[in-house]
């Protein structure tokens, strides 16, 4: 059939995640009576605590059944400001917080906020694949700053500072990071901090979803933390991760208030508001027992140490210990295979889901993606049906 129709030109500027690319084969293969393990996807295996779940039942049995304020329930987004006290001592207004189906929707807000033509965005490559692809949909250019192995997958201030430039509209950071698990030293966000106070115009956005599952030396540091960034500073949070809650849809934002305003349109025009019984369950999941948090981040921490000590004993296989998130990324350059063939060769061959590191972007080539995210003995098996590769 002959399209007539002109599709706009932005839509060629939108990227994917390709670990939803890898899930779909692995589901395929796995319905075709395939055995997968599945190290692709990175969500918790763990279910949504008990309790969290029967606050979404009983507030759908109780008629919660309408719309929400766009912005979130209020006395949701006091939990939030209480959360956000409770754990790094800083106060933030529930004013300034907005709650989105999911946190990635601060990744659009963001980019549809600070960028557009002749504007530039800077990014963590490799990082989170939907950075890039929402700066490209903006029309803003995308300037990525490299994570390298070599420094612990940290960036550096200095190397981010150096990028900016009259342009500048927006930096983006990730720490606890996906795909490495590198967590960024205090040190070096208070230098980005300080460097950041000769350019007043340029707004940070902080991707902190990762921020409770930090296990190495480093521990976390929320941007929240630098005064001198409060009013140009986005973070980005949310329950997916802490709470094993991917499938409810459930982030937040935190703005500086004039960026709020225009959030919180984006917010009526796009999705009005998050449903209303998922916003029960998160109000639950704030204010009732956190212990299944701490219990997830020892699994967690066990199991990337188990998985990151036994790639290293895979022949050209080179890990470093991941101090947050919850993934490996090892560097495969020396098996003479680019991340895309390994991910293929490991999905087919031996059904283990991986994700190629050039999916989040061009300097992930030459490692691989192992998501924690799932049993020990599931890695196990998986670490050894890999013996017969490397
Ligand atoms: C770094 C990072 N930011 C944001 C998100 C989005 O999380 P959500 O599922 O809450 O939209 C993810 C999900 O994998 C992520 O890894």
């Amino acid at each position: 059939m002959t399209n007539f129709y002109e599709m706009a030109n932005r839509n060629n500027n939108l990227g994917t995640e390709t670990a939803f690319t890898v899930l779909a084969k692995a589901n395929k293969l796995a319905s075709e009576g395939k055995s997968i393990i599945n190290l692709g996807i990175g969500q918790p295996d763990f279910q949504t605590p008990e309790h969290i779940v029967n606050a979404g039942i009983k507030a759908l049995k109780d008629g919660h059944h309408g719309y929400t304020q766009s912005t979130g329930m209020p006395k949701l987004r006091e939990a939030v400001s209480y959360d956000i006290f409770r754990r790094h001592s800083v106060k933030v207004s529930p004013e300034n917080i907005i709650i989105v189906p999911g946190g990635k929707v601060i990744i659009f807000f963001s980019a549809m906020l600070m960028g557009e033509k002749n504007k530039e965005i800077l990014y963590p490559n490799p990082g989170f694949p939907i950075y890039e692809s929402a700066i490209n949909y903006s029309g803003a250019k995308a300037i990525p700053y490299e994570l390298s192995e070599t420094e612990g997958f940290s960036f550096s201030a200095d190397d981010i500072l150096k990028k900016i430039n009259q342009n500048t509209s927006l930096i983006i950071i990730n720490s606890p990071a996906n795909p490495t698990g590198g967590v960024v030293p205090k040190l070096e966000l208070e230098k980005l901090a300080k460097g950041l106070e000769k350019f007043p115009k340029v707004v940070l956005m902080s991707d902190e979803i990762y921020d409770q599952f930090c296990f190495g030396e480093n521990d976390f540091t929320s941007m929240l933390k630098f005064p001198e960034l409060k009013d140009r500073l986005i973070i980005l949070n949310g329950w997916s991760k802490t709470y094993a809650m991917t499938g409810w849809r459930l982030g937040y934002g935190v703005f500086p208030r004039k960026l709020c305003e225009i959030a919180e349109k984006l917010a009526v025009n796009i999705h009005s508001c998050v449903n209303a019984s998922a916003q029960y369950a998160a109000l639950e999941a704030l204010t009732g027992p956190q212990n299944c948090v701490e219990e997830m981040n020892q699994t967690f921490k066990k199991r990337a140490n188990f998985m990151f000590s036994k790639l290293n004993e895979l022949n050209g296989l080179n890990c470093q210990k991941p101090n947050g998130a919850f993934y490996c990324f090892p560097n495969i350059k020396s098996t003479n295979k680019n991340s895309l063939e390994l991910q293929n060769i490991l999905l087919d061959k031996i059904g283990v889901a991986t994700v190629a590191g050039t999916s989040f972007g061009k300097f992930g080539e030459g490692y691989i993606r192992l998501s924690c995210a799932n049993s020990h003995e599931a890695i196990e098996e998986a670490i050894s049906r890999m013996k017969n590769i490397f």
